[in-house]
């Protein structure tokens, strides 16, 4: 385990191992020589900023990139003026990317003024072709470029760049690996996202991950618990199973397991106090699910649903393979089986061909299910995908027209909801200082929704009962029962 390796006693002379792990650890140490190397050149350790955009998913790999950085010597920052900066990036919808390209240009200017600095870019982005093309064009300041499918040779091509000149670029098309075991450096002590699969079969017909992130792969049971397993071990209290679809963990393994199975192992885990998993896709969510969540202390009272549509034909249209009714349907069991549950999602409007009958059949969905949040966006069209070449693409204006009142029933509804606590008294992990407020600490229900209290802050990290004494529309203001 990656703890328990020296890197002082690779010989970074002799050929690099072929296998995973030990390839990476190599390459580690000979890059933790040129890091030493730049610290006595500049009198002072060498500085890295890593930028996550998008999902958990990234939030996760990010921390993985942290903490080789962090192993071959770098001390990590947080702001941009670092000697290397690496922009871990999205490519979701549109506006994600021009983030990025906004970005780059102020580094362009940074680097300017600091020759010697190093710019990466990594993520769901470079998977597309003509990102790589236009970088390759006029973003020659780039040193480093790879995608989702080698992150794991990080170190690896970390030390071809200090060792050759110019731009570096290793873009995969797909893999079929999962290298275990190698260093992280997690944002807070107390609570994990665990990778349970990467990739998504799914095809949603708007949707670009599974080009970029490849198909569908489970990591085995064994190696999931044993991280988990570790990180309780050393103080993580709760834990976030993520994967592009968790209901279809474990279907591709040579021994297949369910997710409710899996999720009945990590409930025994000692220590672990909390679990979150993240994303379920309605059409796989079984009622073996329902009943393991029905039945754990551990499980957190939320799931994420997303919804996309609330018209069948539409959803039909984005090869979401559920209609309306099967949907409502399915919110209606949950809520039976589990009625504290907080219920959020994700909508799209704007879909090619979407009416505004289309959108009322979405605002009807909403204030049936009555969500505690809703994540709403404006559909982007992105190339490569069936409904980027359909033809009936959606004015602009009637668009707005319809993401505006989706917009207004979500919060109107998730107020409501999120409301329902008032009075009573929550368990909540206490996450992190208020930055808004002094003396204010910030935590998490169990269903979500944050709490801010009075506090001081060796509280971090624990569970206490909170008194939720005010809502304020997604989150309330409590104080600690003693
Ligand atoms: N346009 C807008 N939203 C999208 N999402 C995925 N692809 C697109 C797209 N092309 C949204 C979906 C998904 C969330 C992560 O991002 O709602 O659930
Ligand atoms: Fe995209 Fe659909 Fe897969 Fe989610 S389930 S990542 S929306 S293709």
């Amino acid at each position: 385990m990656y703890q328990e390796i020296d890197l002082d006693k690779i010989d970074i002379h002799a050929e690099p191992p072929i296998e995973e792990p030990a390839r990476q650890y190599y390459y580690m140490a000979k890059c933790r020589e040129w890091v030493r190397g730049l610290e006595r050149k500049n009198g002072r350790r060498p500085t890295a900023f890593t930028q996550t955009f998008g999902c958990q998913m990234n939030a996760r790999d990010s921390e993985k990139l942290a903490g080789i950085l962090r192993q071959v010597g770098y001390e990590m920052t947080d702001d941009e003026n670092a000697d290397f900066v690496i922009f871990n990036t999205c490519t979701v919808r549109d506006n994600a990317n021009q983030r990025v390209y906004g970005r780059l240009g102020e580094l362009k200017n940074r680097k300017k003024r600091n020759p010697a600095m190093k710019i990466a870019l990594c993520g769901c982005m470079m998977q597309e072709p003509a990102v790589i093309e236009k970088l390759r064009a006029s973003y020659r300041f780039v040193d480093l470029i790879f995608g989702t499918h080698n992150i794991f040779r990080f170190a690896e091509l970390l030390c071809r760049s200090f060792e050759e000149q110019g731009m570096i670029v290793d873009i995969w098309e797909d893999t079929d690996q999962i290298v275990e075991d190698l260093p992280v450096e997690r944002k807070y002590p107390f609570k994990s996202g665990i990778n349970i699969m990467f990739g998504c079969n799914n095809f949603c017909s708007y949707c670009i991950v599974p080009y970029v992130r490849g198909r569908e792969r489970s990591r085995e049971p064994e190696d999931i618990l044993r991280e988990i397993r570790r990180l309780a071990a050393g103080g993580v209290v709760e834990v976030m199973l993520l994967g592009q679809n968790v209901n279809s963990y474990g279907k591709n393994l040579k021994e297949p397991i369910t997710f409710a199975g899996l999720l009945r192992e990590v409930e025994k885990i000692e220590g672990l106090e909390r679990i979150r998993f993240m994303t379920s896709h309605p059409k796989d969510l079984s009622d073996e699910l329902i009943q393991v969540m029905k039945e754990s202390r551990k499980i957190c009272r939320h799931l994420h649903l997303p919804l996309q549509s609330g018209s069948t034909r539409v959803l039909e249209r984005m090869n979401r393979r559920y209609t309306k009714e099967q949907y409502l349907a399915l919110a209606e069991k949950i809520r039976r089986e589990i009625p504290d549950i907080a219920i959020t999602t994700d909508i799209i409007v704007g879909f090619p061909g979407e009416t505004m009958e289309d959108v009322e059949d979405t605002i009807d969905v909403i204030r049936r299910v009555r969500y505690d949040n809703a994540f709403t966006f404006i559909y982007s069209r992105r190339t490569g995908t069936p409904a980027a070449s359909m033809p009936d693409q959606v004015p602009e204006e009637q668009v707005r027209e319809g993401f505006d009142r989706v917009l207004k029933v979500v919060q109107d509804t998730a107020r409501e909801q999120v409301a329902r606590y008032q009075g009573q008294v929550a368990e909540v992990l206490v996450e992190e200082i208020n930055e808004h407020e002094e003396g204010l600490l910030t935590g998490r229900m169990s269903n979500n929704t944050l709490v801010h209290f009075p506090g001081s802050p060796e509280l971090i990290g624990r569970i206490v009962p909170v008194a939720l004494d005010k809502c304020q529309g997604f989150y309330y203001m409590g104080r600690i029962m003693r």
